[in-house]
């Protein structure tokens, strides 16, 4: 087995061609990111406002044929926002999944709100239309107020799927359903960005998407966020309340409800631009070292996670499905050691003290990947 892993791990430092350490996905500077920066500079627009703020939010209405952006400060804040426009108030329940970052339940949270974790699918790792559906049937109920869970009395204000590493969920199914039980969907994007579904961008799905721009991300802002939606009103009311719900005015600071400082600075915006214009070659780079590793791991007994059926997938990280724990334990023990940054999938939101009492289901999926799935080396390739 061991000699398995040790040519897997020869293989990776052979598509990266380097003696050095191998981190796990790195930005890559390959357009007009300095050039951009400089503008802002020689402009003295640096801060809230402008032109690369504008253009960001154009960019990516076109990359995700949605009608609206607002860019902001960064994933998490943009997803908090989200589900306050979609009507989270404090003591609500999100039906989310535990397979995912901590920022997913974190932005909950931040609304005084509960997450209830429902299974994923294993192929996919998103959140599963059919647990979806068998919670609702279980513990839904629909009255004139909304929907309302029958074991703890609360409402049901939002659903949250999540598309892990860029790999799309049964997004079409997982809407058709939160519709009949009146539920809005929010799409936690931030690893998608470039992925879709049957040909349909991510983000454009839900009554909102939220993208990250995070270091980590296929590109980045240094930090930031986008916010889209098919409704130019959704996005609207996410760029007034990201802006401290300000009324327009020309002198008078005039606020009629509690908002936000969570726009996105134009200084990352200039590079996120920069970024944008060069995004199908961060794509297609990273699709070429997907057909590698696909090549290294035929020959292995340790399977490279295949892209599931109906995802245009954006290759943002990429990951292996270990027998076990013990095999993948082995896996990443020998990979970090020879300097190779390998990691596992998240622990499930349960096992975290601040979500351990809130209500899951049988979570079969989430249990099963979250022993066995290993994240690989996944940066684009000049
Ligand atoms: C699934 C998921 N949701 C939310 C976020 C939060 O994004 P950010 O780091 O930009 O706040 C991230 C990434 O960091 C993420 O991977």
């Amino acid at each position: 087995m061991s000699n398995n892993f040790e040519a897997i791990i020869r293989g990776i430092r052979k598509s990266f061609n380097t003696k050095e350490f191998i981190p796990l996905h790195v930005p890559q500077f390959w357009g007009k990111e300095k050039e951009n920066l400089l503008d802002t500079i020689d402009s003295t627009f640096v801060s809230s406002v402008g032109a690369f703020v504008n253009k960001v939010e154009e960019q990516m209405t076109d990359l995700t044929k949605t009608a609206k952006a607002a860019a902001v400060v960064n994933g998490t804040a943009g997803l908090q926002v989200s589900l306050r426009i979609a009507g989270v108030n404090p003591g609500d329940e999100v039906l989310t999944q535990a397979l995912t970052f901590v920022a997913t339940a974190n932005s909950i949270a931040y609304n005084h709100a509960s997450p209830v974790f429902i299974d994923v699918d294993k192929d996919t790792m998103g959140l599963s239309p059919i647990a979806l559906k068998n919670f609702l049937e279980e513990f839904g109920d629909l009255r004139e107020e909304g929907c309302f869970n029958k074991k703890t009395n609360k409402r049901i204000a939002a659903c949250m799927p999540m598309h892990t590493f860029g790999f799309m969920c049964r997004i079409d199914e997982i809407v058709a359903i939160c519709d009949d039980w009146e539920i809005p969907v929010v799409e936690d994007a931030a690893e998608a960005l470039g992925s879709s579904y049957k040909g349909i961008s991510a983000g454009k799905f839900g009554q909102t998407g939220v993208f990250s721009f995070n270091g980590n991300k296929i590109i980045t802002a240094g930090g930031g966020g986008v916010i889209v939606s098919r409704e130019p009103e959704f996005a609207e009311k996410a760029k007034y309340l990201t802006t401290t719900a300000k009324v327009p005015h020309k002198w008078e600071y005039v606020h009629q409800e509690m908002g936000y400082n969570f726009r996105m600075p134009n200084l990352n915006a200039a590079l996120l631009s920069a970024q944008l214009d060069n995004f199908d070659h961060y794509k297609s780079s990273k699709a070429e070292l997907y057909l590698e590793y696909k090549a290294l791991f035929e020959g292995s007994n340790v399977e490279l996670v295949s892209i599931p059926k109906d995802t245009n997938w954006n290759y943002w990280l990429m990951s292996a499905c270990f027998e076990d724990k013990k095999e993948r334990d082995v896996f990443l023990e020998k990979s970090n050691e020879s300097g190779i940054m390998t990691r596992p999938i998240w622990q499930l939101m349960y096992r975290l003290p601040m979500y351990e009492n809130c209500q899951k289901d049988e979570q079969l999926n989430a249990e099963f990947l979250e022993q066995r799935i290993v994240n690989m080396p996944s940066s684009a390739r000049k």
